[in-house]
């Protein structure tokens, strides 16, 4: 009996010998990625978010924006003429978890930064019907009322750090007097205000 038969004839050998092929490949094209300058080096000018930025985007998640919004600007000809430039690893390497998404309910905010001003954003996010009459993202009123207390924000700049984003130990000393006080939709605001806009190009 040839190597081949005893293959083809026993199926749950054919089973474990496909999950190796599979496996094999999927090392093959992954584990590389990990090692190359172009997805693990940050672009030029990345700086890691400031703490209010850092509150800000933990707003973003805790209200769900990236459930409607990606940040994932793909090289298409119709992605790019909308939305700018395409997204690069190298701009996502302080970010964790990553916000790229896959959905979009509402336009990727990839480069959403400088587009508009604090108070368009401001006047949007209060109840966007008020600037978008014909829009169905939620209201988020309650980010004009919340204060942050800063309490936790040096706990999670220590966090990234250690995931290597180069926070500094005067960043982290720094950290509980630059958010306390600050309203929930200030610091929203300054997380979007500053999204992509290294490599936005000029339209
Ligand atoms: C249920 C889906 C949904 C959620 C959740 C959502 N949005 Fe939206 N968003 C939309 C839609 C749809 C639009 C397009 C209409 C408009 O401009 O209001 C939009 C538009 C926007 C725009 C304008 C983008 C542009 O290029 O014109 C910004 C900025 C934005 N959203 C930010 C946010 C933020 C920040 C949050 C979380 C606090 C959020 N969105 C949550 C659906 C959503």
């Amino acid at each position: 009996m040839k190597n081949h038969d005893i293959v083809e004839k026993n199926i749950g050998l054919m089973i474990v010998l496909t999950v190796v092929a599979i496996s094999f490949g999927g090392l093959v094209e992954i584990v590389p990625q990990f090692f190359l300058e172009e997805t693990t080096k940050p672009i030029a000018g990345l700086m890691p978010l400031e703490a209010k930025e850092l509150e800000g985007r933990d707003i973003y998640i805790r209200e769900g924006c990236h459930v409607c919004h990606t940040q994932m600007i793909r090289p298409l000809r119709a992605e790019v003429e909308r939305y700018g430039h395409y997204s690069v690893a190298g701009e996502s390497v302080y970010d964790h978890p990553f916000l790229w998404g896959s959905k979009r309910t509402g336009p990727d905010l990839a480069r959403v930064g400088t587009r508009y001003s604090d108070a368009w954003h401001k006047a949007h996010l209060y109840n966007p019907r008020n600037v978008v009459p014909e829009s169905n993202m939620p209201s988020f009123p309650w980010l004009f009322d919340n204060i942050l207390d800063g309490k936790d924000t040096a706990a999670k700049m220590t966090a990234l750090r250690t995931v290597g984003v180069p926070y500094t130990d005067a960043d982290i000393a720094g950290a509980k007097a630059a958010v306390e006080g600050v309203v929930e939709i200030d610091a929203l605001v300054a997380y979007l205000q500053q999204l992509g806009i290294l490599l936005q190009q000029k339209r």
